[in-house]
């Protein structure tokens, strides 16, 4: 039977060790939610790493046949591969580059090698269990050679690849050395896949531009293959959202904010550890917005969640330390005895504590300097089932180009930030429930299942053309 296999970086579980027994964490992201209901069914299969280093091969078969009682196959990646692959070359080079920041990327040979070999090493487990006539859809800017190398051995297999992190324009893009094996690596795929019109346009436009291909509008014609390349912008579980709201232990949660709270104003901020994130820019308006209104002084609070991430990678490590410092000098400048205007976490907390900030917070602030998509902005607003609420947005996420009814700011623009901070504070409320009212529509019809259901059929029309192409 036809099977379908999905494969990213990291698997939909995480693997931990205490005292030789591994435990395995489910995920609670949108995408493990999205494709739960595909790779569970059937024979279908999800590839890839379990969060671990494994050594022990004994040990290493266990937890794969443990994987296996649930559709997934690990790929298990050496501490050298984790170094060099992941915090190397995906970590220090493409998520830099991919994201604006150029000056942050390194390019180093030894890690593009160990990106290349650890492609191969998905290669291979995928080609231990791909059949002709499998679909394979493969995720994210980790796996860039994979379509390509699997289109090498099975040339007539189904190759889906959807991008979660920006595409950058051309002139950003071939700063890369190996930018030309990058897109040959992708144009091995059917249907290539963006968030935005814009990532979409780049990549069209980087392909035409370093490659001998013919692209017309948004198909590329690449070693007699046609190639289609499209915009689908992903959702999130927006039932899920909605009905935490009346979970009892979320219920509990936000009775107890409401009692530590009471009069304050609350404006939420979550993300990962990340410096496209612009978590310091934010403060930095937060900071302005207590000097230049010392009336809201003891009345708004920043709710401050950062949750760990790639601490291994250097720049990672002074973000922290800097948010330290920062997130220090506010609360010492502003506090007073019975108030503190930053609560700041540096931890991940589950899913219903999310909710219940979400659901209690006025302001929910989301000014990233460069964001693939950013889904706190669609939790936050299927969150708030009573319509009100106020979500300020940075243009330069994903999401401002659906969730238009945001107040968009330019996260580069402190002052703006700050103005975005006062205009929600005083918003009314019927102006809040016009605009969320308009943002919940948009999030509950373009949910995860749409998503996951619009690509798959794409794929499979892309995979008839392509078909009839050829019987021409
Ligand atoms: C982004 C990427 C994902 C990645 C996630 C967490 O959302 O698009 O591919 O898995 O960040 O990062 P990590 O490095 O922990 O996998």
């Amino acid at each position: 039977m036809r099977k379908t296999i999905i494969v990213s970086n990291r698997l939909p579980v995480k693997i931990s060790e205490t005292d030789g027994e591994f435990i395995l964490h489910t995920s609670e992201g949108g995408l493990a939610t999205g494709l739960g209901a595909v790779y569970r069914e059937g024979n279908n299969i999800w590839v890839g790493w379990p969060g671990q280093e494994i050594i022990d091969l004994k040990d290493q078969e266990k937890v794969t046949k443990e994987l296996r009682k649930t559709n997934l196959m690990p790929v298990f990646l050496t501490q050298e591969e984790i170094n060099n692959f992941y915090e190397g070359f995906s970590n220090e080079t493409l998520w830099p580059v991919f994201h604006y920041m150029a000056v942050y990327a390194h390019y180093e040979q030894v890690n593009w090698d160990a990106y290349y070999q650890v492609n191969q090493k998905f290669r291979d487990i995928i080609l231990k269990v791909a059949e002709p006539g499998d679909i394979i859809w493969i995720h994210d800017y980790q796996l860039l050679l994979l379509p390509g190398m699997i289109r090498a051995a099975l040339p007539e297999i189904s190759i889906g690849f959807f991008q979660h992190i920006p595409f950058p324009s051309y002139e950003l893009f071939r700063l890369i050395p190996w930018r030309a094996e990058i897109l040959e690596g992708m144009l091995g795929a059917d249907l290539m896949g963006f968030h935005t019109f814009d990532d979409t346009r780049h990549f069209l436009n980087a392909a035409s531009r370093i490659l001998p291909v013919n692209t017309s509008a948004n198909v590329v014609s690449f070693n007699d293959r046609a190639i289609v390349v499209e915009t689908f912008p992903m959702g999130i579980d927006y039932d899920k959202f909605v009905a935490l709201g009346s979970d009892p232990m979320v219920l509990q949660q936000i009775k107890n904010l409401k009692e530590n709270f009471q009069e304050d104003r609350l404006i939420l901020s979550i993300d990962r550890l990340d410096y496209s994130k612009g978590i310091l820019q934010r403060l930095q308006a937060f900071e302005l917005l207590l000097q230049l209104h010392p009336e809201y002084i003891g009345k708004v609070v920043l709710y401050m969640i950062v949750v760990p991430s790639r601490d291994t990678v250097p720049q990672y490590k002074e973000l922290r330390d800097e948010i330290d410092k920062q997130v220090g000098n506010i609360n010492a400048r502003f506090r007073t005895l019975a108030w503190h205007p930053i609560q700041y976490f540096y931890r991940s907390f589950p899913v219903e504590t999310l909710s219940a900030l979400y659901n209690f917070a006025d302001i929910c602030l989301v000014t990233p300097m460069r964001d693939g998509m950013n889904l706190v902005s669609k939790e936050y607003v299927a969150s708030r089932n009573n319509n009100d609420g106020v979500l300020i947005l940075s243009e330069m996420a994903g999401a401002s180009k659906e969730l238009i009814d945001a107040i968009i700011v330019n996260p580069n623009n402190i002052g703006a930030i700050t103005r975005a901070i006062v205009d929600a504070l005083d918003m009314p409320l019927a102006e809040q429930q016009r605009r969320m009212k308009q943002m919940r529509q948009l999030v509950s019809k373009f949910n995860i299942h749409h998503w996951v259901k619009l690509f798959m059929t794409r794929l499979q029309e892309v995979n008839e053309m392509q078909q009839n192409m050829l019987a021409r």
